[in-house]
Protein backbone atom coordinates (compact mmCIF):
# COMPACT_ATOMS: atom_id res chain seq x y z
CA UNK A 1 0.00 0.00 0.00
CA UNK A 2 1.68 3.47 -0.95
CA UNK A 3 2.18 6.53 0.50
CA UNK A 4 3.75 9.77 0.14
CA UNK A 5 5.59 11.38 2.37
CA UNK A 6 5.41 15.38 0.60
CA UNK A 7 6.48 14.28 -3.24
CA UNK A 8 8.30 10.89 -1.81
CA UNK A 9 6.60 8.18 -2.33
CA UNK A 10 6.97 5.17 0.20
CA UNK A 11 6.22 1.51 0.34
CA UNK A 12 3.65 1.64 2.69
CA UNK A 13 2.43 4.22 5.41
CA UNK A 14 4.08 2.42 9.00
CA UNK A 15 7.11 4.49 10.02
CA UNK A 16 9.38 4.41 13.64
CA UNK A 17 8.68 7.56 15.44
CA UNK A 18 11.63 9.61 16.19
CA UNK A 19 13.75 7.57 19.34
CA UNK A 20 12.37 4.27 19.23
CA UNK A 21 14.24 2.92 17.13
CA UNK A 22 17.27 4.03 17.84
CA UNK A 23 19.11 4.52 14.45
CA UNK A 24 18.08 1.15 12.96
CA UNK A 25 20.50 -1.50 14.20
CA UNK A 26 18.80 -1.78 17.35
CA UNK A 27 15.30 -2.68 15.93
CA UNK A 28 17.06 -4.92 13.08
CA UNK A 29 17.15 -8.19 14.77
CA UNK A 30 13.19 -7.88 15.22
CA UNK A 31 11.95 -6.73 11.72
CA UNK A 32 13.29 -5.87 8.01
CA UNK A 33 13.87 -2.02 8.24
CA UNK A 34 14.03 -1.92 4.48
CA UNK A 35 10.22 -2.85 5.00
CA UNK A 36 9.46 0.29 6.66
CA UNK A 37 7.43 3.15 5.18
CA UNK A 38 10.71 4.90 6.46
CA UNK A 39 12.45 4.44 9.21
CA UNK A 40 12.99 8.27 11.54
CA UNK A 41 16.29 8.31 13.44
CA UNK A 42 16.59 9.25 16.80
CA UNK A 43 17.10 12.88 16.89
CA UNK A 44 20.95 13.43 16.10
CA UNK A 45 22.62 16.83 17.40
CA UNK A 46 26.19 18.34 16.70
CA UNK A 47 27.75 17.43 19.55
CA UNK A 48 27.46 14.13 21.58
CA UNK A 49 25.74 14.57 24.18
CA UNK A 50 25.13 11.78 27.41
CA UNK A 51 21.88 12.62 28.00
CA UNK A 52 20.04 13.26 31.33
CA UNK A 53 20.38 11.86 34.64
CA UNK A 54 18.38 8.20 35.58
CA UNK A 55 15.86 7.21 36.24
CA UNK A 56 15.21 9.00 32.72
CA UNK A 57 11.69 6.47 32.82
CA UNK A 58 8.97 5.65 34.32
CA UNK A 59 5.36 3.79 33.24
CA UNK A 60 2.44 5.53 34.05
CA UNK A 61 -1.13 4.72 33.63
CA UNK A 62 -1.44 4.00 29.77
CA UNK A 63 1.91 5.82 29.00
CA UNK A 64 5.00 6.38 29.38
CA UNK A 65 7.24 9.09 30.79
CA UNK A 66 10.58 9.79 29.64
CA UNK A 67 13.62 12.16 30.06
CA UNK A 68 16.53 10.74 28.14
CA UNK A 69 17.70 14.02 26.47
CA UNK A 70 19.26 13.20 23.28
CA UNK A 71 21.54 11.20 24.27
CA UNK A 72 23.63 10.00 21.54
CA UNK A 73 26.74 10.11 19.80
CA UNK A 74 26.88 13.16 17.35
CA UNK A 75 25.91 13.99 13.74
CA UNK A 76 29.65 12.91 12.91
CA UNK A 77 29.47 9.06 14.28
CA UNK A 78 26.03 9.37 12.72
CA UNK A 79 27.52 9.90 9.14
CA UNK A 80 30.22 7.90 9.85
CA UNK A 81 28.98 4.90 10.72
CA UNK A 82 25.03 4.82 11.31
CA UNK A 83 23.80 6.74 8.33
CA UNK A 84 26.16 4.42 5.96
CA UNK A 85 24.40 1.29 7.66
CA UNK A 86 21.13 2.08 6.83
CA UNK A 87 22.20 3.61 3.33
CA UNK A 88 24.08 -0.20 2.51
CA UNK A 89 20.65 -1.26 3.44
CA UNK A 90 18.77 0.69 0.78
CA UNK A 91 16.37 1.77 4.22
CA UNK A 92 14.08 4.87 3.58
CA UNK A 93 15.37 7.15 6.37
CA UNK A 94 14.27 10.17 8.08
CA UNK A 95 16.86 11.76 9.54
CA UNK A 96 15.30 13.92 12.65
CA UNK A 97 17.83 16.61 13.69
CA UNK A 98 17.60 18.87 16.86
CA UNK A 99 19.24 22.00 17.69
CA UNK A 100 19.56 24.40 20.85
CA UNK A 101 19.53 27.58 18.33
CA UNK A 102 18.55 28.15 14.39
CA UNK A 103 22.66 27.80 13.96
CA UNK A 104 22.81 24.90 15.01
CA UNK A 105 19.89 23.42 13.19
CA UNK A 106 21.25 25.11 10.13
CA UNK A 107 24.85 23.21 10.74
CA UNK A 108 23.35 19.97 10.90
CA UNK A 109 21.09 20.33 8.13
CA UNK A 110 24.28 21.32 6.15
CA UNK A 111 26.32 18.05 6.97
CA UNK A 112 23.06 16.18 5.91
CA UNK A 113 23.01 18.24 2.45
CA UNK A 114 25.39 15.83 0.59
CA UNK A 115 25.10 12.48 2.50
CA UNK A 116 23.51 9.53 0.45
CA UNK A 117 20.82 7.74 2.06
CA UNK A 118 18.65 10.58 3.54
CA UNK A 119 15.25 10.93 2.52
CA UNK A 120 13.72 13.19 4.23
CA UNK A 121 14.78 15.61 7.22
CA UNK A 122 12.78 15.83 10.28
CA UNK A 123 12.87 18.36 12.53
CA UNK A 124 12.41 17.88 16.43
CA UNK A 125 11.36 21.64 17.14
CA UNK A 126 10.89 20.41 21.10
CA UNK A 127 14.05 22.01 21.40
CA UNK A 128 15.04 24.26 24.35
CA UNK A 129 15.94 28.09 21.93
CA UNK A 130 19.22 28.96 24.62
CA UNK A 131 18.99 32.08 22.73
CA UNK A 132 16.04 32.95 23.85
CA UNK A 133 15.91 31.64 27.50
CA UNK A 134 15.01 28.28 26.99
CA UNK A 135 11.62 28.55 25.27
CA UNK A 136 11.15 25.50 23.14
CA UNK A 137 10.94 26.34 19.73
CA UNK A 138 7.57 24.46 19.09
CA UNK A 139 5.67 26.66 21.53
CA UNK A 140 7.04 30.02 19.09
CA UNK A 141 5.71 30.40 15.90
CA UNK A 142 8.50 33.02 14.85
CA UNK A 143 11.29 30.86 16.27
CA UNK A 144 9.92 27.82 14.33
CA UNK A 145 9.69 29.32 11.07
CA UNK A 146 12.69 30.65 11.65
CA UNK A 147 14.53 27.41 11.87
CA UNK A 148 12.24 25.60 8.99
CA UNK A 149 13.22 27.94 6.60
CA UNK A 150 16.94 27.97 7.87
CA UNK A 151 16.91 24.34 7.29
CA UNK A 152 14.88 24.30 4.23
CA UNK A 153 17.59 26.71 1.92
CA UNK A 154 20.61 24.04 3.33
CA UNK A 155 19.07 21.36 1.88
CA UNK A 156 18.49 19.82 -1.83
CA UNK A 157 14.49 20.83 -2.97
CA UNK A 158 13.79 17.21 -3.79
CA UNK A 159 14.44 16.71 0.38
CA UNK A 160 11.25 16.84 2.14
CA UNK A 161 11.44 18.66 5.15
CA UNK A 162 9.22 17.75 7.90
CA UNK A 163 8.48 19.99 10.85
CA UNK A 164 7.60 17.76 14.00
CA UNK A 165 5.31 19.43 16.37
CA UNK A 166 4.80 19.37 20.00
CA UNK A 167 1.14 18.98 21.22
CA UNK A 168 1.00 21.27 24.17
CA UNK A 169 1.07 24.74 22.93
CA UNK A 170 -1.99 27.11 22.73
CA UNK A 171 -2.63 27.03 18.73
CA UNK A 172 -0.90 23.99 17.37
CA UNK A 173 -2.76 25.64 13.72
CA UNK A 174 -0.47 28.50 13.99
CA UNK A 175 2.50 26.81 14.63
CA UNK A 176 1.62 24.32 11.74
CA UNK A 177 0.73 26.89 9.55
CA UNK A 178 3.77 29.05 10.14
CA UNK A 179 6.04 26.08 9.68
CA UNK A 180 4.73 25.47 6.06
CA UNK A 181 4.63 29.22 5.02
CA UNK A 182 8.46 28.71 5.81
CA UNK A 183 8.90 26.12 3.59
CA UNK A 184 8.01 22.84 6.06
CA UNK A 185 7.08 20.03 3.00
CA UNK A 186 4.91 17.91 6.19
CA UNK A 187 4.51 18.46 9.39
CA UNK A 188 5.06 15.35 11.92
CA UNK A 189 2.34 15.52 15.03
CA UNK A 190 3.03 14.47 17.91
CA UNK A 191 6.03 14.90 19.81
CA UNK A 192 5.63 14.09 23.57
CA UNK A 193 3.30 16.34 25.73
CA UNK A 194 5.49 17.33 29.26
CA UNK A 195 4.08 15.43 32.12
CA UNK A 196 5.19 14.37 35.19
CA UNK A 197 5.12 11.82 38.03
CA UNK A 198 5.73 11.95 41.83
CA UNK A 199 6.68 8.93 43.75
CA UNK A 200 4.38 8.90 47.34
CA UNK A 201 6.27 6.56 49.33
CA UNK A 202 9.96 8.68 48.73
CA UNK A 203 8.11 11.50 48.08
CA UNK A 204 10.38 12.85 45.06
CA UNK A 205 9.71 12.92 41.47
CA UNK A 206 10.11 9.67 39.85
CA UNK A 207 12.22 10.93 36.94
CA UNK A 208 15.82 12.21 37.74
CA UNK A 209 15.01 15.65 35.48
CA UNK A 210 11.53 16.40 36.74
CA UNK A 211 9.47 15.99 34.36
CA UNK A 212 9.79 14.03 31.00
CA UNK A 213 7.94 13.51 27.97
CA UNK A 214 4.12 11.57 28.03
CA UNK A 215 3.74 8.73 25.43
CA UNK A 216 1.71 5.83 24.67
CA UNK A 217 -1.82 5.14 24.11
CA UNK A 218 -2.93 7.95 26.69
CA UNK A 219 -1.74 10.92 24.24
CA UNK A 220 -3.62 9.18 21.28
CA UNK A 221 -6.64 11.53 21.85
CA UNK A 222 -4.15 14.56 21.62
CA UNK A 223 -2.41 13.27 18.53
CA UNK A 224 -5.93 12.75 17.37
CA UNK A 225 -6.99 15.98 18.15
CA UNK A 226 -4.27 17.88 16.58
CA UNK A 227 -4.05 15.98 13.48
CA UNK A 228 -7.78 16.54 13.18
CA UNK A 229 -7.36 20.54 14.00
CA UNK A 230 -4.18 20.83 11.46
CA UNK A 231 -5.84 18.55 8.50
CA UNK A 232 -9.18 20.95 8.93
CA UNK A 233 -6.73 24.11 8.59
CA UNK A 234 -4.04 23.01 5.93
CA UNK A 235 -5.75 20.33 4.43
CA UNK A 236 -3.64 19.91 1.51
CA UNK A 237 -0.28 19.72 4.09
CA UNK A 238 1.11 15.83 4.42
CA UNK A 239 0.67 14.81 8.04
CA UNK A 240 2.56 12.12 9.55
CA UNK A 241 0.46 11.17 12.87
CA UNK A 242 1.75 9.26 15.50
CA UNK A 243 1.36 9.18 19.66
CA UNK A 244 0.01 5.64 20.91
CA UNK A 245 -0.50 3.56 18.32
CA UNK A 246 -0.43 0.20 18.94
CA UNK A 247 -3.30 -1.89 15.99
CA UNK A 248 -4.10 -1.32 12.58
CA UNK A 249 -7.18 0.64 14.13
CA UNK A 250 -5.06 2.99 16.12
CA UNK A 251 -3.00 3.59 12.76
CA UNK A 252 -6.45 4.10 11.02
CA UNK A 253 -8.06 6.61 13.53
CA UNK A 254 -5.16 9.35 12.46
CA UNK A 255 -5.54 8.47 8.81
CA UNK A 256 -9.46 9.08 9.20
CA UNK A 257 -8.48 12.57 10.93
CA UNK A 258 -6.18 13.46 8.17
CA UNK A 259 -2.78 11.98 8.81
CA UNK A 260 -0.97 10.63 5.56
CA UNK A 261 1.32 8.23 6.79
CA UNK A 262 1.93 6.97 10.63
CA UNK A 263 4.54 6.53 13.01
CA UNK A 264 4.55 4.08 15.66
CA UNK A 265 6.87 4.71 18.71
CA UNK A 266 6.46 3.56 22.50
CA UNK A 267 4.96 0.44 21.39
CA UNK A 268 7.74 -0.62 19.65
CA UNK A 269 9.43 -0.78 23.10
CA UNK A 270 7.57 -3.79 24.76
CA UNK A 271 6.39 -4.95 20.31
CA UNK A 272 9.37 -4.77 18.14
CA UNK A 273 7.50 -6.67 15.69
CA UNK A 274 4.82 -4.61 15.39
CA UNK A 275 5.01 -2.38 12.49
CA UNK A 276 4.52 -5.03 9.95
CA UNK A 277 1.57 -5.90 12.15
CA UNK A 278 0.12 -2.50 12.30
CA UNK A 279 0.80 -2.12 8.51
CA UNK A 280 -1.27 -5.72 7.76
CA UNK A 281 -3.81 -4.69 10.24
CA UNK A 282 -4.60 -1.51 8.46
CA UNK A 283 -4.42 -2.64 5.22
CA UNK A 284 -7.36 -4.85 6.52
CA UNK A 285 -9.26 -2.32 7.63
CA UNK A 286 -8.65 -0.33 4.66
CA UNK A 287 -9.77 -3.21 2.73
CA UNK A 288 -13.18 -3.93 4.71
CA UNK A 289 -14.64 -0.40 4.64
CA UNK A 290 -14.21 -0.16 0.41
CA UNK A 291 -11.11 1.80 0.27
CA UNK A 292 -8.49 0.77 -2.67
CA UNK A 293 -6.11 2.94 -1.70
CA UNK A 294 -5.10 4.91 1.55
CA UNK A 295 -5.31 8.66 -0.33
CA UNK A 296 -9.18 7.78 -0.02
CA UNK A 297 -9.18 7.39 3.57
CA UNK A 298 -6.70 10.51 4.32
CA UNK A 299 -9.71 12.73 6.64
CA UNK A 300 -12.21 10.84 6.05
CA UNK A 301 -14.19 12.17 8.95
CA UNK A 302 -14.21 15.36 8.05
CA UNK A 303 -16.79 14.33 5.69
CA UNK A 304 -20.25 15.67 6.52
CA UNK A 305 -22.55 12.87 7.86
CA UNK A 306 -24.74 11.22 5.32
CA UNK A 307 -28.28 10.31 6.39
CA UNK A 308 -27.07 9.09 9.73
CA UNK A 309 -29.87 6.42 11.68
CA UNK A 310 -28.78 8.28 14.91
CA UNK A 311 -29.44 12.13 14.62
CA UNK A 312 -28.12 12.65 17.65
CA UNK A 313 -24.15 11.79 16.41
CA UNK A 314 -21.89 14.62 16.00
CA UNK A 315 -21.82 16.02 12.38
CA UNK A 316 -18.06 16.34 11.77
CA UNK A 317 -18.32 19.47 9.51
CA UNK A 318 -19.95 21.22 12.97
CA UNK A 319 -17.41 20.25 15.36
CA UNK A 320 -15.77 23.51 17.33
CA UNK A 321 -13.12 21.83 19.25
CA UNK A 322 -13.11 24.94 21.38
CA UNK A 323 -16.59 24.70 22.53
CA UNK A 324 -16.96 21.26 22.58
CA UNK A 325 -14.15 21.18 25.70
CA UNK A 326 -16.59 23.08 27.69
C1 LIG B 1 12.18 6.94 24.59
C2 LIG B 1 11.69 7.96 23.61
C3 LIG B 1 12.62 8.70 22.89
C4 LIG B 1 12.20 9.65 21.98
N1 LIG B 1 13.13 10.37 21.29
C5 LIG B 1 12.73 11.29 20.37
C6 LIG B 1 13.68 12.00 19.60
O1 LIG B 1 14.89 11.76 19.66
N2 LIG B 1 13.20 12.94 18.74
C7 LIG B 1 11.86 13.22 18.58
O2 LIG B 1 11.49 14.08 17.78
N3 LIG B 1 10.94 12.52 19.30
C8 LIG B 1 11.34 11.59 20.18
N4 LIG B 1 10.40 10.88 20.89
C9 LIG B 1 8.96 11.13 20.64
C10 LIG B 1 8.39 10.10 19.65
O3 LIG B 1 9.03 10.18 18.40
C11 LIG B 1 6.87 10.31 19.44
O4 LIG B 1 6.65 11.59 18.89
C12 LIG B 1 6.07 10.22 20.73
O5 LIG B 1 6.63 9.27 21.61
C13 LIG B 1 4.59 9.85 20.48
O6 LIG B 1 4.48 8.59 19.85
P1 LIG B 1 4.27 7.21 20.68
O7 LIG B 1 3.20 7.47 21.68
O8 LIG B 1 3.93 6.20 19.65
O9 LIG B 1 5.57 6.93 21.34
C14 LIG B 1 10.81 9.90 21.79
C15 LIG B 1 9.89 9.14 22.52
C16 LIG B 1 10.30 8.18 23.42
C17 LIG B 1 9.27 7.39 24.17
Amino acid sequence: MRAYLAHVELPNPILTAAGCAGTGRELAPFADVTRLGALTTRSITMAPRAGRPTPRMAETPSGLLTSVGLQGPGVDAFLARELPWLAERGTRTVVSIAGGSVAEYTALARRLADAPGVTAVEINLSCPNVEDRGRVFARDAVAAAEVVASVRAALRYDVPVVAKLAPDVADVVAIARACVDSGADALAMINTPIGMSVDVDTMRPVLAAGAGGLSGPAIRPLAVRCVWQVHAALPGVPLVGMGGVTSGRDALELVLAGACAVAVGTTLFHDPYACPRILRELEELLQERGFDRLADAVGVAHRPAQARVDSSRTDASKIDLEESSL
